[in-house]
């Protein structure tokens, strides 16, 4: 059984569903992702988690009991925002105690609790000092402290790193992972940033206008989004036109603006149908006459370089007017605009979508 289970949940506003008909399985020791574009339904989603806001239809089941009439504070589920909201006037130390005083614990256990706690997020020196005093990625991680402090069976983290500095936040991430591994809370996490998405989450469930588009792994949503939407939000790719021309089992047969293309198979494709043939800058491959070896190669015109330190990502106009991208690491050969390429990439490469 699944720890918690969203059955076809829905919730509106007005006429306005912003969680319409969301159904997930969350396991027990999972790093759940919430990813999607501001306002597609997260923190809503993760408000009905919590109790903080009702379902319109559906359930909510942790650990198999329905949490329909229990109210937030009677949940095991703790919430961490983006902005921490930790008490101003209270050390780093009385903030993590907040809820086991609420609790009423006894002193001793608290006292005991509250230094494992400052110790498993690497604030062993900083147990005195308010939050004025801490920078924000210590402020955040007294927070997370006091959100696992009373060991629910659920975090639920509300776009919790989207404040800090990019460099701060990568740390941020590596300390997430190892915190969740090391003490096998299930987490929710809430982000729009699909990068982090990609790097920190068992399984990611990407949202959009309040219903789930797809669910899966990392690999599995950026290596095979099942449709445009997820294929766009998740990564870079380009995007072409496509007519289908031949759907054999093995492969597909694509004119994509004066292209002929070879694609991976997709059962659901019939001949004559339009869609758009998909492929990320990292399948690209390019060269000046040396890769007529791969079944798809176009002569084009680089029309743009993003230089990146480590690879450049090149624009280029294929023969025909497609526009691609290709990504390659600065190691190898490089181009310059203008420059007269040859464009290719395996024929199990990119992908053909219709929906
Ligand atoms: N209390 C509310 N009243 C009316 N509309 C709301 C309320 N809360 C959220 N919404 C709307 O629901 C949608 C989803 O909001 P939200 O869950 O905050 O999105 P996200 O967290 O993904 O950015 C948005 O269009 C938002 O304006
Ligand atoms: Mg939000």
């Amino acid at each position: 059984m699944a720890l918690l289970e969203i059955r076809n949940a829905t919730r509106r506003f007005g006429r306005f569903a912003a969680i319409d008909g969301v159904s997930l399985s969350i396991e027990a020791g999972e790093f759940f992702t919430l990813l999607g574009p501001s306002g597609c339904g997260k923190t809503t989603l993760l408000r009905m988690i919590a109790g903080f806001e009702k379902l319109d239809s559906g359930q909510i089941f942790l650990d198999g009991r329905d949490l329909s009439g229990i109210p937030p504070e009677k949940r095991p589920v703790h919430t961490v925002f983006q902005s921490y909201a930790l008490f101003p006037h209270m050390t780093a130390f009385d903030n993590i105690a907040f809820p086991l005083r609420m609790a009423k614990r006894p002193e001793r256990e608290i006292g005991e609790r509250v230094l494992k706690a400052l110790g498993d997020v690497r604030l062993a020196e900083k147990s005195d000092a308010y939050p004025r005093n801490l920078s924000g990625g210590e402020q955040q991680r007294v927070a997370l402290a006091r959100g696992l402090i009373n060991r629910p069976r659920l975090l639920l983290l509300d776009e919790c790193l989207a404040a800090l500095d990019a460099k701060l936040r990568v740390e941020m991430q590596i300390e997430l992972i190892d915190l969740q591994k090391e003490l096998g809370i299930t987490f929710v996490f809430v982000t729009h940033a699909q990068d982090e998405a990609l790097a920190l989450s068992h399984r990611i469930a990407v949202l959009n206008r309040g219903r789930v588009e797809q669910v899966g792994e990392p690999s599995s949503v950026y290596g095979s989004p099942r449709n445009r939407f997820v294929a766009d939000f998740i990564g870079h790719i380009s995007q072409i036109e496509a007519v289908v021309r031949e759907s054999a089992p093995r492969h597909l047969r694509l004119e994509a603006q004066g292209l002929e293309i070879t694609a991976p198979p997709m059962k659901s494709a019939v001949a004559g149908e339009k869609g758009i043939f998909a492929i990320r800058p990292e399948q690209v491959r390019m060269g000046l006459d040396d890769i007529t070896d791969l079944r798809n190669h176009y002569r084009g015109t680089v029309e743009s370089v993003l230089y990146r330190g480590d690879v450049s990502l090149y624009k280029v106009r294929l023969e025909g007017g497609a526009l691609m991208e290709a990504l390659l690491p600065n190691t190898g050969r490089t181009f310059g605009v203008n420059d007269e390429v040859c464009v290719g990439w395996r024929h199990d490469a990119g992908m053909y979508l219709n929906e």
